[in-house]
């Protein structure tokens, strides 16, 4: 493991991360120590980072030194914390998850023992080997050329380009610029529009990276609540004419987590505030395809109004191991994208996008089937939730590949302390939140086959029944 820099977090800092850790329990050494250990299982505090003097952490946590002390004896013995004298104490991963440090903080480790909740990514569809194939026979025509396409192979500019024009955008090949994933689109965005301290509003909860993005650029993310329909939007409104930000990050389809779509009406009001307050939006489509209403799609965003610029992915569609997606946007801010990229990278590899533009031809086949699996599985989730979880409140969504579901109390992060020890990993709902809020909500994918979602749903009702102070009062407690 290599660390140029070790990041110190501050005590404040890490109280803020640590949300409400004991809950209307005593403070011990324990709860504080699987707390801490949640943060590092799910990339919140990488290994490497420094920790607070004991005092400091004390103070911050209006705790004793005594019991600060005993949770680092704690981390220490299970091989999340070193600590040498004169150094401090830092958070590192114990060796048996050592094998995954590749992956840096952000995927926690897999483990063979542990059903993954905490990540809605799909497998590949059956299809994809015979794009495969079909992509190897196209390869030998790019074979004599050099490889680098910053912009993208033409044929799948052409194939997404096509895409959006079918529903109802017209685009040309040229408004297109292929990217590795999503995520690296927004990034890139970011990048090009946004400077450290300006304002980036964001929908809250929402896609974790992407507010890990906004930081990562010091920018600072204004939150607009969702509401149990979806989108306040005459509060949005507000906050883009009185915080005047400089970008606004949005997933008007199939909101992560939440997996709300925007209406119609929703969303030509939505552009009219883009175009009134002069605001960019950055519109996060990287879900659209998984559309479980079987009803008439309402029009793309950016046909409302030229404020969006579109991102999309692969990921959900066919399979993150592609790890392609897009920009779509006008053809001049295309082009000083790909000038602009090139300070970060040179392109996508090429036979990934021969294979997605395989894909692309049989799309409809493939996303009617992935659409059809996600129905059934968010049946399965549903039906145990009922079963074993009866007092946990969802709403059915419309799409995306997860629930978000009120636990009626706020302990989100301490029943996935809790759950990762009966053998289930989950994302609390503090993982979708500015402020590492959210403690009453927790987001469960139904990326799994049906017996294993089931599994991983009686774990979780046992780890529920554990949550010190939890137990019946957390199953039964009246939602706000
Ligand atoms: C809303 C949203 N945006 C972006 C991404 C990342 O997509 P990609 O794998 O294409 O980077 C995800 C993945 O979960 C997502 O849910």
């Amino acid at each position: 493991m290599v660390f140029t820099k070790s990041a110190q977090i501050h005590g404040r800092k890490l109280v803020e991360l640590l949300g409400s850790w004991h809950g209307s329990d005593r403070p011990s050494s324990q709860l504080l120590a699987g707390a801490i250990r949640h943060l590092v299982l799910d990339g919140r505090l990488p290994p490497g980072t420094r920790l607070p003097a004991e005092r400091e952490l004390a103070e911050s946590l209006g705790v004793s030194r005594t019991l600060v002390a005993r949770t680092l004896d704690r981390l220490r013995e299970e091989g999340f914390a070193a600590s040498r004298r004169g150094a401090g104490s830092w958070i590192k991963l114990p060796d048996s998850e050592r094998g995954n440090e590749a992956h840096g903080g952000w995927f926690p480790p897999e483990d063979a023992g542990v059903l993954n909740l905490a990540q809605a990514t799909p497998s590949a569809p059956p299809e994809l080997c015979a794009a495969v194939d079909r992509a190897r026979l196209r390869l030998a025509e790019q074979l004599p050329g050099h490889g680098y396409q910053p912009h993208g192979l033409p044929i799948l500019r052409e194939r997404l380009a096509e895409r959006f024009t079918r529903r109802g955008l017209p685009t040309t090949p040229e408004q297109i610029l292929v990217t590795n994933g999503a995520q690296h689109a927004f990034a890139l965005v970011l990048r090009m529009l946004v400077a450290p301290g300006e304002r980036v509003l964001v929908e809250h909860p929402t896609y974790p990276n992407a507010l890990e993005a906004v930081r990562g650029l010091n920018a600072m993310p204004v939150a607009v609540p969702m509401v149990e329909h979806g989108w306040d939007l005459e509060l949005l409104t507000a906050n883009l004419r009185q915080t005047s930000p400089r970008l606004a990050y949005l997933i008007p389809d199939f909101h992560n987590p939440t997996g709300i779509r925007l209406d119609a009406e929703g969303r030509d009001r939505l552009a009219r505030a883009l175009a009134r307050t002069c605001t960019n939006a950055v519109v996060d489509e990287t879900l659209v395809d998984i559309d479980l209403t079987g009803e008439q799609p309402p029009p793309p965003m950016a046909a409302l109004t030229d404020r969006v610029i579109t991102v999309g992915s692969a990921s959900k569609s066919f399979w993150g191991g592609l790890r392609l997606g897009w920009i779509r946007a006008s053809e001049d801010f295309v082009q000083r994208m790909i000038v602009g990229r090139a300070a970060l990278d040179l392109g996508s590899p090429v036979f990934e996008q021969l294979v997605l533009a395989e894909l692309l031809v049989d799309a409809d086949e493939v996303l009617a089937r992935r659409c059809a699996e996600a129905v059934e599985r968010r049946q399965c989730l549903v039906d145990a939730l009922r079963e074993h979880l009866p007092d946990w409140r969802f709403r059915l969504p419309d799409g995306g590949l997860a629930l978000w579901c009120d636990i009626g109390a706020p302990v989100s992060s301490r029943l996935a302390v809790a759950a990762e020890q009966h053998g289930v990993r989950v994302a609390p709902g503090a993982r979708f939140s500015v402020h590492g809020s959210l403690e009453n909500w927790i987001r469960l994918p139904y990326t799994l086959p049906g017996d294993q979602l089931v599994e991983a749903i009686r774990r979780l009702a046992a780890a529920a029944a554990a949550v010190p102070g939890g137990g019946p009062a957390l199953l039964t407690a009246p939602i706000a």
